[in-house]
Formats: C-alpha cells, structure tokens, sequence
C-alpha cells in the first residue's frame, strides 16, 4: 500500500519545474481572486470603472511587493470567462483598463526582471488584446524574476474542458490510449503546464468562493479570504496573508509532520 500511495502524494506536494526556489515559509506560488473594485467604488459613491481604475494601483503595488517578499509566482485572475455576462460599458471599460495597463507599464515590468505569461482561452478575444498579451509574454520570456501570471478570459472549467478536447483528439486518432490519461497527462494539457500549483490562493472582499478559478490547480492551495475590498490592497495585507498561511498546517492527505512518524 505505502508503495503505491507515495509517489501520487509527491507527485502534488512537490512543486513542479519552472517556478525557482523562494525563502523557506514564503509560499513560491501565490494566486489572487482580486474582488470587490464595484463595491470599492459604490462605498464612496463612484462609478464601478473608477474601483477598476484603482483595482490597477493596487495590482502595481502587490507586484511590487511579491517579488520584494520573494514570491516566485503571482497569478493574478483579472478578467473571469463569466465576466462577459456584464454590461457591454463595463467589459469595455476592463478592456481598455489591460490595454493601458500593458502599454504603461510592460517596460517597467521588463526593467524589473518580471516575466509575464497569460492564461485563459485566446482564441475569441479582441485581435489587439492578443497581440499585446504576446507582446507582454515575448518581450519578457527570458527574465528570471517573478512570474506574472495573468489570468485573463479564464475559467477553470473551460481550461480543464480544452485540455481535455485535445487529449480526446489524441485517443481519437489512436496517437494516446485511454489508459494514458493520468492526472500528470491532464496537467500537461493545461495551459500554464510547467507551473507549480499555487500554495495559496488570496480573494479579497470577503467573498469566499473560487469563482472558477484554478479548479485543477487548487486541489491542495491554503485559501485565506480578506474582507479588504481590491482597491485597498497593498504590501501589508498581502503579507497578512502570508502570515495567516505560515500558520497553516499543509498535509495533502498525509499526516501531520510533527505526529506522521
Ligand atoms: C473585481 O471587482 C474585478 C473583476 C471581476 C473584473 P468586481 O467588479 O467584481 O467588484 P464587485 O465584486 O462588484 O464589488
Ligand atoms: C471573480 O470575481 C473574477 C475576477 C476577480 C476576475 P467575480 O466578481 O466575477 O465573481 P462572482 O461573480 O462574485 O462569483
Ligand atoms: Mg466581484
């Protein structure tokens, strides 16, 4: 029995390849669900684009800050393949708000060292948007900083049903058996594939849900749910996070480490 559970149980705990080594307790992967812009904004009687427009402050200052803690990774969910269901104005107005927000400041990224990759579906988006996102992934494809994972047109449940469209075609053709198709073959099949799951994922606003958010990479994520709305998130609260996920206990259907012997 042992034999046969041990390498599944180090197949998740251990991150995968491409994220590098961070302090000790630092989690290497953070994701965030950066929620509450329109409530930021109704709270002092402003319209919701002018919560976004702050929601991309604190985005520049979390950056900052996660690559100063030594964060390797920082996913951030920006644009969710719901959020179409808003009013046009309001799709229009995030829209323009990503466009500026790589023109602005893609080369300060770069000076820093920041290597920015995108998940999400591409191909229905807006030509423009896409050519910017390659931009944004091929100028920096070479740094070794933090990786900035932008989460754009992205759903969960649409990342696992294109992995799992190609690996059916895979079969189809008889280039894959169904005997194949294990949890590392899926993984492979995502779209980030080589990016270790995300040791904790932050929501702010008090939400507490995924929203179809990284469902096959969150199996094992600590969740901590803030009631700060976006705009007000900054360094310290993201480094409350870290403390509240230093004080978590991480088994991964194991035993605790100080009672597992
Ligand atoms: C998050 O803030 C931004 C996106 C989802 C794009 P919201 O726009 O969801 O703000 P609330 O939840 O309505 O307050
Ligand atoms: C999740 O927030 C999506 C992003 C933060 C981009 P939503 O505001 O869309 O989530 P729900 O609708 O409250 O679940
Ligand atoms: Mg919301």
């Amino acid at each position: 029995m042992p034999e046969v559970q041990a390498p599944k149980i180090a197949a998740i705990a251990e991150p995968k390849r491409a994220v590098p080594a961070a302090g000790s307790d630092v989690p290497r992967h953070v994701a965030i669900i950066m929620d509450g812009n329109g409530r930021w904004a109704a709270a002092r009687g402003l319209p919701r684009v002018e919560g976004h427009r702050r929601g991309v402050e604190a985005l520049r200052k979390t950056v900052r800050a996660a690559g100063d803690m030594g964060i390797a990774c920082l996913t951030l969910f920006s644009f969710s393949s719901e959020n179409w269901q808003r009013p046009a104005s309001e799709v229009r107005d995030l829209m323009g708000l990503l466009r500026r927000f790589i023109r602005n400041d893609l080369a300060e990224l770069h000076g820093n060292n920041v290597r920015v990759r995108v998940i999400g579906e591409r191909v229905d988006l807006d030509p423009g948007i896409r050519r910017l996102l390659e931009e944004a992934e091929d100028l920096t494809r070479a740094n070794d900083g933090l990786v900035l994972m932008v989460a754009f047109n992205y759903g969960g449940r649409d990342e696992i049903a294109r992995a799992v469209r190609r690996i059916a075609a895979d079969v189809a053709s008889g280039a894959l058996k169904p005997e194949a198709v294990t949890e590392a073959l899926i993984g492979q099949h995502l779209d980030a594939p080589d990016l270790a799951d995300p040791d904790l994922i932050i929501r702010t606003s008090g939400e507490q849900r995924l929203s179809n958010f990284l469902l096959w990479q969150s199996a094992y994520s600590e969740l901590v749910f803030t009631p700060v709305y976006w705009p007000d998130f900054d360094r310290v609260t993201l480094e409350q996070a870290v403390e509240e996920y230093r004080r978590r206990e991480r088994r991964f259907g194991g035993l605790a480490a100080k009672t597992g012997s």
